[in-house]
């Protein structure tokens, strides 16, 4: 499906403190964008309320479907079909791989037969590789194991879009990069767009087409790596380059 989600001028407080000010913020269907900024930002928070667990104060968050023929109308992110990956995988240790991935087909009203579920949570073990661990239980799977289930929850209902917030803290580098491969493979092959916020730049940067710098309640940069070469402020790009300010690495 062909979309755009619009942010304009979000805002969000929680009592006296302004999290959010004046968010604009641009996502493209079949995209991957990343949001980045330093802890406490509010990157969190903009996810949740790009997914509907918070409320905002103002502002809006509108999504806008292209049909093939060109002709757009207006949809809610329950239409546009978006699913949340947490960084934990917040699997349910007493439920096999199976149920794991079967679940928000059960509990999300969409009414299908349990053998239409089964048909749905097999293809996607297969397609994921994780037919031999179809009965075990999270506690009996290696971490890229229980990565895969976790992915094959989030991608189970058919989502637009897929929010990922943090996936690769944690891991050791050589994970981190599996994970960041999985995201741009399980793209290609199922098709969604992917919203991410991560702190690992550059790596992340590898399969990301827009980078949203989230800072002092703003989006202060969107845009490709490309367009953050052409940024004059050198503490500026350095920042969105490496991660960090003040950093010794030439450019
Ligand atoms: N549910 C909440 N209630 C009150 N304050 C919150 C809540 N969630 C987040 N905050 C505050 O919002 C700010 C941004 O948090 P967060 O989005 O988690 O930052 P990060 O960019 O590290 O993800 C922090 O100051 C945090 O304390
Ligand atoms: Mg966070």
């Amino acid at each position: 499906m062909k979309f755009c989600l619009n942010i304009k001028s979000l805002k969000k407080n929680f009592g006296c403190n302004s999290v959010l000010s004046n968010v604009d913020l641009e996502i493209q269907s079949d995209k991957v964008t990343v949001i980045i900024g330093k802890s406490g930002a509010g990157k969190s928070v903009l996810l949740k309320l790009i997914a509907g667990i918070l409320n905002a104060d103002g502002g809006k968050i509108s999504i806008t479907q292209v049909s093939d023929a060109g002709q757009s109308s207006e949809i809610n992110l329950k239409d546009l079909g978006f699913s949340y990956m947490f960084q934990n995988n917040a699997l349910f240790d007493s439920l096999t791989a199976f149920d794991n991935i079967a679940l928000p087909l059960i509990e999300g009203n969409y009414n299908f037969k349990s053998s239409q579920v089964r048909l749905k949570v097999d293809a996607l073990l297969e397609q994921l590789d994780l037919l031999s661990s179809k009965n075990k239980f999270p506690g009996e799977l290696s971490g890229g194991m229980k990565k895969r289930v976790a992915f094959a929850r989030a991608l189970v209902t058919e989502p637009n879009i897929v929010l990922f917030d943090e996936p690769t803290t944690g891991l050791d580098p050589e994970k981190k990069f599996t994970v960041f491969e999985m995201i741009n493979q399980y793209k290609e092959q199922f098709g969604f767009s992917a919203l991410l916020v991560s702190h690992d730049i550059p790596e992340v940067y590898e399969i990301v087409d827009s980078i949203a710098w989230l800072d002092e309640g703003k989006i202060k940069f969107q845009g490709s790596k490309d367009e953050i070469d052409r940024i004059a402020d050198q503490s500026v790009k350095n920042y969105l380059k490496t991660g960090r300010f003040n950093s010794k690495v030439r450019l």
